[in-house]
């Protein structure tokens, strides 16, 4: 069922996503910073929120007449303030809620990413808490309206020792002290949801809290020409000796409430909490079955801290040697934090195939795959590839399915994902003439399941990041392709134009090498070692 769910709306993203990538290209589109766009949202609205309130009269009386002075006097100004604060927080809805469904669909929620979604779920609340505040505060017919449908509808939990809805019985009920309390609310509201946005990140490292700058100045202006174009206006004065029979609301964010008017209370109470129940036990229905954690083998880590720095979700720590080494730190894994994307051992500098094969453990491996059984994979994979255009493929499992890569003349592995290939790797494929080439597939750039993967694979061939492909490797024998899942036309054409390249290019010779060579697979004369 859940399976059933997440393939149906995996298709239905798969569309958007795709026809985004053709208008922006796969680096801004905006899908891939789902999260990030949620903390711009916000930026906005704190800016424009902080605008405002100088100007704002907490008062019955003032609150009205102060918006309506922003709105039409200062309309260049505070009335632009205004429509950003309104926009940008429906903006804000618009994108957590694709930002949770996306995250659903991709299946990136259960396990150990169970801590991001119960945290995203909590941050519903707050987020909606913020917004439905903040129209109380015009205190025009609609926050009259909300004021009225939610204090009834608070009343109906058994917390509160008097009821609220009295408040708003009549023009002389409602008060300034109280008018003042609801503008503290939406003040502190907010910060409780910048903190929580905080806690929701702190498993993740280096988090992605800023969309790239091409897509938040987009993003600005279509809130700018929305603004200009359709400015947010108050809907007529409140008036608590009247009842409000009509008026606009706004969908994003007050949808619920029509339900509260139709339905009884205790029906919308139970619904929501239901609801809330539901998405905070959903990592759990069903349990979904990890892949064993990242294992540090202390007798060959030096400490180096390379795992630390490139373990996405924060799961290797650096603590002070505990076995007598003479180094000063040593890698250790939380494995309640660890999804088994091996990029740490794409980092770890020990975890080289040139070692001998009996010493071939590295300072951190994967149990389900080892960087021994990558090396026998790779000699495997290579074994009956002919001619002068052999390929090792190595893809991710969030990238193009390799099974279709069956041609004569490839050999594919699959990782869990591209980055937890060591770059000694594709010096080792080429150097010992196992194929002629090496092509790495992987997940779109900008969408790496494994969130950094793509990233730190780019970084390592460039040579900006540790471990990084040695110069020694012709670069026109390495080629990368960074593609969807279901773009496995995309990669066989690449691998083939790839080939075509390698053909022209012929056998690979090392500078002043005379073939035949006979390599010893054993040992080789680069020394890689502990320390
Ligand atoms: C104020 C609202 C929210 C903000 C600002 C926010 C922001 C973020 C950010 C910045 C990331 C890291 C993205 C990255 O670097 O890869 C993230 C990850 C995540 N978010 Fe949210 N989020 C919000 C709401 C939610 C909600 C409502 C849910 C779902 C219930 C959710 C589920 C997740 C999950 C599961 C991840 C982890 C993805 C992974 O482990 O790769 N978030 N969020
Ligand atoms: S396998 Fe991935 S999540 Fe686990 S420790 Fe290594 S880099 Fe971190
Ligand atoms: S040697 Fe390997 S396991 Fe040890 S700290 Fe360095 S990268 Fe991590």
């Amino acid at each position: 069922m859940v399976a059933t769910l997440q393939h149906a709306g995996r298709r239905v993203f798969s569309l958007f996503e795709d026809a985004f990538d053709a208008a922006f290209g796969p680096r801004l589109n905006p899908f891939y910073h789902l999260g990030a766009l949620s903390f711009f949202f916000f930026w906005v609205v704190l800016a424009s929120g902080v605008y405002l309130y100088i100007f704002f009269e907490t008062s019955i009386d003032g609150a009205y007449r102060s918006v309506e002075s922003l709105t039409h006097i200062q309309w260049y100004a505070g009335g632009i303030a205004r429509s950003l604060h309104r926009y940008a927080s429906d903006a804000m809805v618009i994108v957590v809620l694709l930002h949770l469904l996306r995250e659903f669909t991709l299946d990136r929620y259960r396990g150990v990413r169970w801590y991001a979604w119960v945290t995203g779920v909590l941050l519903l609340w707050l987020l909606y808490a913020s917004g439905i505040g903040g129209y109380w505060l015009v205190w025009d017919r609609l926050a009259q309206y909300i004021a009225v449908v939610t204090s009834e509808w608070l009343d109906w939990l058994p917390l509160f020792g008097q009821s609220i809805a009295r408040n708003f019985l009549n023009s002389t009920t409602v008060n300034d002290r109280f008018f003042s309390l609801l503008s503290f609310i939406h003040v502190s509201v907010p910060l409780f949801l910048l903190l929580g946005s905080w806690i929701h990140i702190l498993r993740i490292s280096r988090a992605r809290t800023n969309p790239p700058r091409p897509l938040a100045l987009g993003a600005l202006l279509a809130l700018a020409a929305l603004a200009l174009a359709r400015p947010a206006l108050s809907q007529g004065p409140a008036n608590l000796d009247t009842v409000v029979s009509v008026v606009s609301l706004d969908w994003f964010y007050l949808a619920a409430y029509p339900l509260i008017d139709i339905w009884s209370r205790g029906a919308v109470w139970a619904v929501l909490a239901g609801g809330t129940l539901l998405l905070l036990l959903l990592p759990w229905l069903p349990r979904r079955r990890e892949q064993p954690a990242a294992v540090v083998d202390l007798s060959n880590c030096n400490g180096c801290g390379r795992c630390f720095a490139d373990c996405p979700y924060s799961a290797v720590v650096l603590r002070p040697r505990s076995d007598g080494l003479p180094f000063e730190a040593e890698a250790v894994v939380d494995a309640s934090l660890c999804t088994a994307c091996g990029i740490c051992v794409g980092a770890c500098p020990t975890a080289t195939p040139f070692r001998r094969l009996a010493e071939l453990i590295p300072g951190i491996d994967m149990p389900r795959l080892t960087v021994r059984a990558l090396r026998n994979s790779t000699a495997a994979a290579a074994a009956p590839l002919t001619g002068t255009d052999r390929v090792i493929v190595y893809g991710c499992q969030g990238g193009p399915d390799l099974a279709r890569l069956n041609a004569a003349g490839v050999g594919a592995i699959a990782l869990p994902c591209v980055a937890a290939l060591p770059p000694s790797f594709i010096d080792f494929v080429i150097s010992r003439r196992h194929a002629d080439g090496v092509l790495l597939a992987g997940c779109k750039a900008g969408d790496c399941y494994q969130r950094l993967g793509v990233e730190w694979t780019e970084q390592r061939l460039q040579g900006r990041r540790d471990p990084y492909l040695r110069a020694r490797v012709p670069r026109e024998r390495v080629a990368t392709c960074w593609a969807g899942p279901r773009d496995a036309t995309g990669l066989a054409r690449e691998v083939a134009a790839f080939r075509a390249r390698l053909r022209e290019l012929g056998p690979y010779r090392r500078d002043g090498e005379t073939p035949p060579q006979s390599p010893n697979p054993e040992v080789d004369d680069v020394a890689y070692r502990v320390g």
